[in-house]
């Protein structure tokens, strides 16, 4: 599909994405805006570099493909300057292949925020009532009558929210948690996170104020002690050599027997083997993954774990947040081809 095929500047972008207002954006500034409309999901490299062509000014392209050496070599090649990932993670990306071949990086910080910290807390709930066991058996038409013991759950007030990776994603969640739900919080993060910790001790006062029981928090001098005391777990680091298999046979072996794991991070950073193993093993643990290891696959066993929710990679799905990452996507490459500094560079 092209847009503006006069425009000087060539910009491709390597999916479909949300909304109109990034492709108003760039056909504005005089760019022909080309966008692949390859049915498949996942495009090779070498798809890419045909997309890339002779002459390509930037590149708007997504968390499936790998940017590495070779399609930078390429991008540079075709005067390609900017590349900018529709996403704020970017594991994906060699940044350092960038820099070499004089191609600018960009993700897309700020507007997943919340959506994700929404997901991360929907899936939380989810797994501590169990909702989609619940909805299954409704479904399967096997609710014949109120009982005492059907679906008990956990009861998030007063139990411990436990956060791994307070960044901006991690901060959100844990306040929707201790806000809405009224949980206490330990966290762990290499950044002492301060707002965080004037949010809890204010909504705690808040609360005592009130004659209700104030909410507590603590600063985890390390991961251990999170997943040791705290009864639902979210995990919001990224994804890099000191974080992959974070969460492995050894880690889970300290967590509480019915505590409450969220992913909405990345896969590699849980040994999902071993996670399986550990949920037939304690069927009251439970898991809530919108991220996987070897995306689009789960390991085996996994879909077939009653004490797992998986949901297919949608943290940032909501309408507002997939335009505005359209939408920052085209800004940090437009800025580079114009000469502004590109919107969000991972470098900086
Ligand atoms: C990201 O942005 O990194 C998410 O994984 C997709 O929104």
């Amino acid at each position: 599909e092209v847009w503006n095929p006069n425009g000087k500047y060539r910009v491709v972008s390597t999916k479909s994405m949300p909304g109109t207002r990034w492709i108003n954006l760039l056909i504005e500034q005089d760019c022909r805006l080309e966008i692949c409309t390859e049915k498949k999901t996942i495009l090779s490299v070498e798809d890419i570099i045909a997309l890339i062509g002779d002459k390509c000014d930037g590149v708007i392209g997504q968390l499936t493909e790998d940017w590495g050496e070779t399609l930078f070599a390429a991008l540079s090649k075709a005067g390609g300057k900017a590349f900018s990932n529709m996403a704020v993670g970017y594991n994906n990306v060699d940044v350092n292949a960038a820099n070499k071949y004089g191609v600018a990086v960009g993700n897309t910080p700020g507007v997943l925020t919340e959506t994700t910290a929404e997901l991360a807390a929907s899936l939380s709930l989810a797994a501590a009532r169990r909702i989609v066991e619940a909805d299954e058996f409704m479904r399967a038409g096997l609710y014949d009558g109120w009982l005492p013991h059907l679906f008990v759950g956990n009861l998030l007030k007063g139990q411990t929210v436990g956060v791994i990776g307070a960044g901006r994603i991690g901060s959100a969640y844990a306040r929707m948690m201790v806000e809405g739900f009224k949980m206490n919080l330990i966290y762990f993060d290499l950044y002492q996170s301060t707002r965080l910790e004037k949010f809890v001790t204010a909504y705690g006062q808040f609360l005592k104020a009130n004659g209700e029981q104030p909410v507590t928090w603590k600063r985890a001098s390390s991961m251990s002690e999170v997943l040791q005391e705290a009864d639902v777990i979210s995990l919001h680091p990224v994804l890099d050599k000191t974080t992959y298999h974070l969460i492995n046979k050894e880690s889970l072996a300290t967590m509480k027997k019915e505590a409450i794991l969220i992913n909405c991070s990345r896969g590699p950073v849980v040994d999902e083997v071993a996670l399986v193993e550990h949920l037939k093993q304690n069927p009251m643990f439970r898991v809530g993954l919108d991220v996987f290891e070897d995306e689009p696959y789960m390991k085996p066993g996994l879909g077939e774990m009653k004490n797992a929710i998986v949901v297919p990679h949608i943290a940032s799905a909501s309408k507002w947040t997939r335009e505005g990452m359209a939408t920052l996507a085209a800004l940090n490459v437009l800025g580079k081809i114009k000469g502004y500094p590109v919107w969000h560079d991972p470098n900086r």
